[in-house]
């Protein structure tokens, strides 16, 4: 699982039902071994990949850059090919955008891509659509998204998500954004922080795909947030850029006066200024739940990888 451009509807379907479904409660991955192989900081997928993986009792282990043979001068490749031997799957997170790719060539176990420089970040970017999909299903807005057993709704309508933050750099963003795409009546809007808009491939494509002719990227002064059934925050990514200062968008109080009695507020975690703590007791504010629903993803993610 290296992008989710892969992914197709039925594997997600039958992901989400999984979780739905409580499927994964006999799951035993007692002899499975798990190798976390984080090259970058981590809190939220390193160790809910361990929390997932030990309540289906599996094991873990957890390669430290800093105390292994890299310090010694051994190779990518090396180090890649030492973790796969002692492993039956691997999630790697690496500042560089390439070194998934490398490492899959090494290998003959899944691999999973934990987040690749401003790449992407497919095991989020399912967390937050299973997330969009139990908010839309409780609100009983009959949607498009994603069919769960019988309870597939063919309606025409729209649901609108607001990207705001780093979207050039979030691959948090990236991955959500190739997944949502792949799903009719999904109205997508960016506001990016100052100097922070989207990347060239996802502008492409929207241009090539289906939001032609619409307006997609707006600013603080033009942006009508009342009409957002989701709005996605991101941080600045400032260890990708040499920018230091604060965002010129924080989502507030003041913020939160201005958007749907309805709506939800995402953000993968880690914050930093952009949401202030103040609205944390807000119900709309499901960025707790998102990191929750990491663990039970994450379950059916490895169960479908290591059952047999
Ligand atoms: C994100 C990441 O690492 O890309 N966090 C996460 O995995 N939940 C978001 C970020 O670092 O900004």
């Amino acid at each position: 699982m290296l992008s989710v451009s892969n992914l197709s509807y039925s594997f997600i379907n039958n992901l989400f039902n999984s979780v739905e479904n409580n499927d994964l409660q006999n799951t035993n991955l007692q002899k499975k071994i798990l190798v976390n192989a984080f090259f970058e900081p981590s809190t939220r997928t390193s160790l809910s990949f361990e929390s997932a993986m030990y309540k289906m009792n599996g094991n873990v282990i957890t390669f430290q850059q800093d105390y292994s043979s890299i310090k010694k001068g051994e190779s990518f490749k090396d180090t890649i090919k030492t973790l796969a031997t002692y492993g039956d799957i691997l999630v790697i997170r690496h500042p560089d955008i390439s070194k998934i790719k490398e490492a899959e060539s090494y290998v003959n176990i899944p691999i999973i891509n934990g987040g690749n420089g401003n790449g992407e970040h497919p095991t989020q970017a399912l967390i937050d659509l299973y997330t969009i999909h139990k908010y839309l299903k409780e609100k009983k807005i009959h949607h498009p998204i994603v069919h769960l057993n019988n309870d597939y709704y063919q309606t025409t309508t729209k649901v609108s998500i607001l990207f705001v933050g780093d979207i050039m750099n979030s691959r948090a963003i990236h991955s959500l954004f190739y997944l949502l795409i792949k799903y009719k009546y999904i109205h997508i809007h960016f506001l990016p922080f100052c100097d922070c808009d989207p990347p060239m491939d996802i502008i492409s494509k929207m241009i090539s795909y289906k939001f032609y002719n619409e307006t997609m990227i707006f600013s603080k002064d033009n942006i009508d947030l009342s009409i957002y059934d989701v709005i996605y925050v991101t941080r600045l990514q400032k260890e990708r850029t040499n920018k230091n200062n604060n965002p010129d968008i924080i989502v507030d109080k003041e913020f939160m006066k201005k958007v749907k009695q309805d709506a939800i507020i995402m953000h993968p975690l880690p914050r930093n200024e952009e949401i202030d703590p103040e609205i944390d007791d807000d119900p709309r504010c499901v960025y707790y739940k998102q990191m929750e629903n990491g663990v039970k993803v994450r379950k059916a993610l490895l169960s479908h990888f290591l059952s047999n």
